[in-house]
C-alpha cells in the first residue's frame, strides 16, 4: 500500500485523478490537500470519491500544514494551482503566490520528509506558442501569460531541487485537458454550459488558435505511468497528438447540442493569446503509455456529463464566472 499526498484534488484534473486512482489502486491511502478556492469543489472531490481520499482543507503555502501531511507520505502528486489564463491577465498576484511559493513550500517539506517521488503537474504552456511542429522536453521555455510564467517558475524550481538536492522530482507537461468536473470558465465547459442555457459561445479573435486536447483520464493514466516508470529529474510531455482550432472545436460542440453557427459570438481576442500548443509525447510513449480516449467520443460523453450534472455547474457558474470576476475587479474604479 502506498501513501499518496494529492494537492488540488478537488479541482478538475485532481478529481479525475483521484477517481481513476481509487479504481486502479483501491488499497492505496490518498490524502487530498485543497484550499477549495472558487475552482475547487467539495462535490467534485467527494462525490463518489468520498471514501477515496482523506480530505484536508488547507493552503499549500502554509508550511506547518504541509509539513504535517508530508510525514509518512511515499509520493506527492502536486496539481494545486491557479489555472485560468484570463484571470492571470487581470490579477496575477495569487498565481505567483500559489503556483510558485506554494510549490516551493511543498518541495521543501517533501525533501525534509524524504518523500520518495514528487510529481509536479506542469503544463505545455511553459513552452509558449509554436506555429509548426511540436515541443520536445528540450525545447526552451518561453511562457507568454502570467499563468504560464508562474508555472514555468515552479517547473524550474523543481529542476533545481533535483540538480541541487537530488530530491526525486518528476515534471509532467500536459496539453489542454477536457472531461467531467472542469470549471465552466475554461473553453469546453463554458461553451457547453452556455449552449445548455440557450446562450451564445464567445469565440476569441478569429477562432484560428489551436489546442491539443487530452482527456483527464488519459492524463491520470500518464501520471500513473510516470509514478511507476519515470526517472527522477526527468520531464515528460503528455499530449494526445489530437489538435484542432477553437472554431473547429466550437463547431463540434454546437453540433452535439443541436445548435447552428449563429450561436458563435466573435469577441475581442485575449491579449498575448498563444496561437498554438503541440507536444511531442514520444518520451512518455516509450515508457508504455498511450492515450485511450477518442476525442469525438470523449467530447460527446463530456457534453452528456454536463447535461446530466446541471446541479453541479449551475451553482458555481452564476457566482464565479470570469465576467463576474472582472466586474468585481473593476467595481468602483471609474469613480
Ligand atoms: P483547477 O483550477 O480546476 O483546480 C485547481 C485546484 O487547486 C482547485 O481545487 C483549488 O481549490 C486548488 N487550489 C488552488 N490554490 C490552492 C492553494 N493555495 N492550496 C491548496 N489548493 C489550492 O485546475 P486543473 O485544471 O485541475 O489543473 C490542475 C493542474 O494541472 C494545475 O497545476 C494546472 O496548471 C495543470 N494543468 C492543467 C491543464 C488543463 O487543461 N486544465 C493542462 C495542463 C496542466
Ligand atoms: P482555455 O480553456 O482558457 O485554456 P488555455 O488558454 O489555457 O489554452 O482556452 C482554450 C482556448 O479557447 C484558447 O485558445 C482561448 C479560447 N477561448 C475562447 O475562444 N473563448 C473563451 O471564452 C475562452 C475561455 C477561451
Amino acid at each position: 500500500m502506498a501513501k499518496l499526498l494529492i494537492t488540488g484534488g478537488s479541482g478538475f484534473i485532481g478529481t479525475n485523478f483521484i477517481r481513476y486512482w481509487k479504481r486502479a489502486h483501491p488499497n492505496d491511502a490518498l490524502t487530498n490537500l485543497d484550499l477549495l478556492t472558487y475552482a475547487g469543489s467539495e462535490a467534485a472531490g467527494t462525490n463518489g470519491a468520498k471514501s477515496a481520499a482523506r480530505f484536508v482543507k488547507g493552503d499549500i503555502c502554509h508550511a506547518p500544514t504541509v509539513q504535517r501531511l508530508m510525514r509518512g507520505t511515499d509520493a506527492v502528486i502536486h496539481f494545486a494551482a491557479e489555472t485560468h489564463v484570463d484571470r492571470s491577465i487581470l490579477d496575477s498576484q495569487v498565481f505567483l503566490k500559489t503556483n510558485v511559493l506554494g510549490t516551493h513550500t511543498l518541495l521543501e517539506a517533501a525533501r525534509k520528509a524524504n518523500v520518495k517521488k514528487f510529481i509536479f503537474i506542469s503544463t505545455d504552456e511553459v513552452y509558449g506558442s509554436i506555429d509548426k511542429g511540436s515541443f520536445t522536453e528540450f525545447s526552451s521555455l518561453r511562457p507568454n501569460s502570467p499563468y504560464a510564467a508562474s508555472k514555468a517558475a515552479a517547473d524550474l524550481l523543481c529542476r533545481s531541487y533535483w540538480v541541487t538536492h537530488r530530491f526525486p522530482v518528476i515534471v509532467t507537461r500536459a496539453s489542454n485537458n477536457y472531461g467531467p468536473y472542469q470549471f465552466p470558465e475554461k473553453v469546453i465547459p463554458l461553451f457547453i454550459t452556455n449552449l445548455l442555457q440557450g446562450k451564445k459561445v464567445p469565440l476569441y479573435g478569429k477562432g484560428d488558435n489551436k489546442r491539443e486536447w487530452i482527456h483527464a483520464e488519459d492524463h491520470a493514466r500518464a501520471i500513473e505511468k510516470v509514478l511507476d516508470k519515470g526517472e527522477p529529474g526527468e520531464i515528460y510531455n503528455v499530449g494526445s497528438g489530437y489538435e484542432l482550432s477553437n472554431r473547429e472545436l466550437a463547431g463540434m460542440i454546437l453540433k452535439l447540442l443541436g445548435k447552428g453557427e449563429d450561436f458563435i459570438e466573435p469577441v475581442q481576442d485575449r491579449p498575448g493569446h498563444d496561437f498554438r500548443y503541440a507536444l511531442d509525447s514520444s518520451k512518455l510513449k516509450n515508457l508504455g503509455w498511450a492515450p485511450q480516449k477518442n476525442f469525438s467520443q470523449g467530447l460527446a460523453e463530456t457534453v452528456e456529463w454536463y447535461r446530466s450534472n446541471e446541479s453541479w455547474w449551475k451553482k458555481i457558474k452564476g457566482k464565479n464566472t470570469y465576467k463576474t470576476y472582472i466586474r468585481k475587479q473593476y467595481a468602483g474604479r471609474s469613480k
